[in-house]
């Protein structure tokens, strides 16, 4: 487990405490949809922290190439449907470029600056010029609990929520889907919009816009 993370409930966990059955279950809410109408049609993507390929799939039935990267053999090996690569985000190190590079799912949002900028120097690395690095972050105010979410496919529970210094935030997240219940310890640090910019910068990377009002969604590009 990575520090300050972890997890528990059925089926094998990640080292960020995902738990693989969870993602394996868990729908698309519209993501492929967003991603897709900011880039362009048939596009080369390189998904870091790709889970079961609950995004990917989408991805590539709206007719784009996808390379699908995660650290975790088990989620990975829920991915038969296009390439595969087994590897941390920060140790990638491919020799091609792609139209995008996609991060979902909060990753920037690691509460290490050291860890962040190896992450974003990946994405660097792996766009080619002109090209898209989109990243799905946390903004202020997400987390806050105690609060529980329930829509027709699952219950969430966000508890024990913990302000930490730097604009970090511990929290646990209680995932109930079909009587089986997953909980998962995270801790995020929300970052402004100039420490964004800043870690960008050092990657070798630009914020050019937002896909959506609420700015958790950014479009960033090479200098
Ligand atoms: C919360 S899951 C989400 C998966 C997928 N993006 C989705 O939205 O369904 C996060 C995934 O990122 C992977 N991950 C987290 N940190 C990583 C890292 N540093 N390198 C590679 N994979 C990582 C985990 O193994 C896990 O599969």
């Amino acid at each position: 487990m990575r520090v300050g993370q972890g997890g528990n409930g059925p089926g094998p966990l990640t080292p960020d405490g995902s738990a693989v059955e969870l993602y394996e279950i868990t729908q698309i809410h519209g993501e492929d949809e967003l991603i897709s109408a900011a880039i362009e049609p048939g596009s080369n993507i390189l998904e870091l922290g790709c889970g079961t390929g609950r995004v990917t799939r989408p991805l590539l039935a709206r007719g784009h190439h996808v390379v699908a990267v995660d650290e975790s053999p088990d989620m990975i090996a829920r991915v038969s449907e296009t390439e595969t690569i087994c590897s941390t985000i920060g140790d990638l190190r491919l020799d091609r470029q792609f139209d995008l590079v996609l991060m979902m799912s909060y990753l920037i949002n690691v509460a290490d600056d050291a860890e962040r900028l190896r992450l974003l120097r990946t994405c660097a690395h792996h766009v080619r010029p002109g090209g898209s690095v989109i990243l799905q972050q946390q903004t202020p105010g997400m987390l806050r609990g105690p609060a529980v979410m329930v829509n027709e496919q699952r219950r969430m529970e966000i508890s024990d929520v913990e302000e930490l210094p730097g604009n970090r935030q511990a929290a646990t997240l209680t995932y109930t889907i079909d009587g089986k219940t997953w909980s998962q310890r995270i801790l995020t640090q929300n970052l402004s919009e100039d420490q964004l910019a800043a870690q960008l910068a050092e990657a070798g990377l630009q914020r050019t816009g937002y896909l959506t009002p609420d700015k958790t969604w950014v479009r960033a590009q090479l200098n």
